[in-house]
């Protein structure tokens, strides 16, 4: 009891900065529970052993119930829809074993100090056995596939439950180095509510000059090899930085196989790009547009010279240089471009919906409608919040102060060329890493705030409107006729056992668009802060004439 007790005192200053009403809870929980232990030392009587039954089973209960119950966090922290993690993994074995402690304690009646002895000698070995049995069993069941075959990805409920664990359980192994911290003081990131303060690498701290600095270079097209291409190129801010394209065309005239991401709130992805678990860090992932070369984006290698060079003899950058990088005596370099432009897409923050001034209390941000539509996206028979989840509306989140780390990819069913569950080659999501089976068509769910504007959808863009998504979650995967891609995607066998179809009428279908409506943030997508400032400058030219 007292182990669980330091569990929930530990984890609650994080749930506390998430949710203060969670991390209260928790305070109380683990105070309680501390409290209790030096009471049951005093007094063994029947009363105390009750209570300790209501604390170790009853947290239980309730924990339980959460996943059932809408919780008052829904939204910004749905309990029932949350990621197991050790630290309750932990608590809940420590609380089981009090229970099967305590529970025939007080049958048994047996609140003499004898009476006790007697018990915890013939009852205490049984409830460790059980529980150590319990314990090993379902870290088996959450870390394997194989020696678990029960709970194969296509099976029922337990299938998903324990997927959500699995990426929980695995991820501190995976999880990028230690550099990573919430140290960035010096930068107001000015969080909505609820947004936890994201992680930044320390050889990176946010600040203002840098971040400016990294909004000159997305918007400039002198960062490309051939002078065409900036990075707004395919992110542009009124389409919440995505680019209304099904995939986009490098600087070169080459074809890119994936949809262009809305970068939104992509200081909290656990990961980045569509499917790929072991990209962490921004400094590393924006390397890619600009210097890959399979396809080519900015296509920037063997140019690299040149372009340090356009921007030497600019004006105005090696002033902006020299401020947000003051020990570096020849600050233009790219590894500088690359912390500038890192720092730029960290400050990218979009938290000011409609359904955020309803969550925050206003009753009248949402239309009857949009309120409708947000019963459906979190009841439990339509399942989105289980992948779209938490504030940032995905499983793929991490922030300053987490304990756990989510990297999770799902299958929703897009595809099954072979009616083994392929998915077209070169877009076949985690497997194009891995090549393990279970990855087949395994891709981060999206954030959904700000979808309304990011169409055409999925990681190639072959959705066009929020109301075909909606039709495809409802027949339970795609089934397409006939082309090279034909298959029947209800059947794919990788496909998660929460995409598995549902019926709505048109009204419904309408509520659940206005809902999705509901996450686009206005203030994200005209924020001056983040539009291009060359233009801003012509404006000020015509102005000033
Ligand atoms: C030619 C189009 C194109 C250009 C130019 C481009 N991007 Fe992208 N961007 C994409 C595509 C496509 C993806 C998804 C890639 C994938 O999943 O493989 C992406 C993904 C990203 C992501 C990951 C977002 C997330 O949520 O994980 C970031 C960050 C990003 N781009 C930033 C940039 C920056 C910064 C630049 C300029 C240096 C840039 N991009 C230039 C097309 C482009
Ligand atoms: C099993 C997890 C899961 C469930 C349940 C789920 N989604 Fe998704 N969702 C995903 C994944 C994964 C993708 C990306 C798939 C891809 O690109 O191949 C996605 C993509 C989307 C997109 C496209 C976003 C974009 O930017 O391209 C929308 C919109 C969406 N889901 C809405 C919903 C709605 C509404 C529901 C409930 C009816 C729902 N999802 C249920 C996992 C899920």
């Amino acid at each position: 009891m007292a182990g669980a007790g330091v569990v929930h005192l530990s984890i609650m200053p994080e749930h506390m900065a998430h949710v203060t009403a969670h991390g209260l809870a928790l305070l109380v929980f683990g105070a309680l529970q501390i409290v209790w232990i030096l009471a049951a030392l005093r007094w063994w009587t029947r009363p105390v052993i009750l209570m300790g039954v209501a604390l170790s089973a009853g947290l239980i209960l309730l924990w339980v119930l959460l996943y059932a119950i809408p919780s008052p966090f829904i939204g910004h922290l749905p309990l029932h829809a949350r990621i197991l993690d050790r630290a309750l993994i932990v608590s809940k074995l420590l609380e089981g074993t009090a229970a099967a402690v305590l529970i025939p304690a007080y049958v048994m009646k047996t609140p003499s100090a004898v009476g006790m002895s007697r018990f915890l000698q013939a009852g205490a070995p049984i409830a460790c056995v059980v529980t150590g049995v319990g314990a090993l069993l379902w870290i088996v069941a959450a870390t394997s596939e194989t020696l678990f075959p029960v709970f194969s990805v296509s099976a029922g409920w337990p299938t998903w439950r324990l997927n959500q664990m699995r990426p929980a359980l695995i991820a501190p192994a995976v999880r990028s180095s230690a550099s990573l911290s919430g140290n960035s003081a010096a930068y107001d990131w000015d969080l909505p509510q609820g947004f936890p303060p994201p992680r930044v690498p320390e050889d990176n701290p946010m600040t203002h000059e840098k971040v400016e600095l990294g909004r000159y270079l997305f918007y400039d097209k002198r960062l490309s090899g051939n002078g065409t291409q900036s990075c707004e190129s395919c992110h542009v801010q009124t389409l919440a930085f995505s680019d209304g394209r099904r995939t986009p065309i490098g600087s070169t005239g080459e074809p890119l196989e994936r949809n262009s991401q809305a970068l939104v709130n992509v200081a909290y992805n656990a990961t980045l790009t569509w499917a790929n678990p072991g990209l962490t860090e921004l400094e590393r992932q924006i390397l890619i547009p600009i210097f890959g070369e399979f396809p080519i984006e900015l296509g920037v290698t063997s140019h690299e010279e040149e372009v340090l060079e356009r921007f030497r003899q600019d004006e105005r950058y090696p002033q902006m240089f020299a401020t947000a990088f003051p020990d570096d005596p020849a600050p233009i370099n790219f590894r500088n471009i690359v912390h500038a432009l890192a720092s730029f897409v960290r400050s990218l923050i979009s938290g000011n919906s409609p359904y955020d001034r309803y969550v925050a209390g206003d009753k009248t941000a949402l239309s009857e409608s949009a309120r409708r539509g947000m019963e459906l996206f979190f009841s439990e028979e339509l399942e989105c919040h289980h992948c779209h989840t938490g504030f940032n509306f995905t499983l793929s989140t991490v922030h300053a102060q987490s304990t756990f780390s989510a990297a999770a990819f799902q299958n929703n069913g897009l595809y099954n060329l072979d009616s083994a569950g392929a998915y077209p080659r070169g877009n076949r999501g985690v497997y194009e890493l891995t090549g393990k089976p279970e990855d087949m068509g395994r891709f981060r769910p999206p954030t959904l705030r700000n979808v309304a504007l990011t169409a055409p959808y999925m990681h190639d863009g072959s959705i066009a409107t929020l109301e075909e998504v909606i039709q495809h979650y409802m027949a339970g995967g795609r089934v397409i006729e006939e082309g090279p891609f034909a298959g029947d995607g209800r059947r794919n066998p990788y496909k998660s056992g929460l995409v598995s179809g549902f019926q709505l009428n048109e009204q419904e279908i309408a509520d659940l668009i206005a809902f999705l409506e509901s996450l686009t943030d206005e203030s994200f997508v005209t924020d001056p802060r983040f539009s291009n400032p060359f233009e801003e400058k012509a404006l000020d030219q015509i102005a000033d004439r």
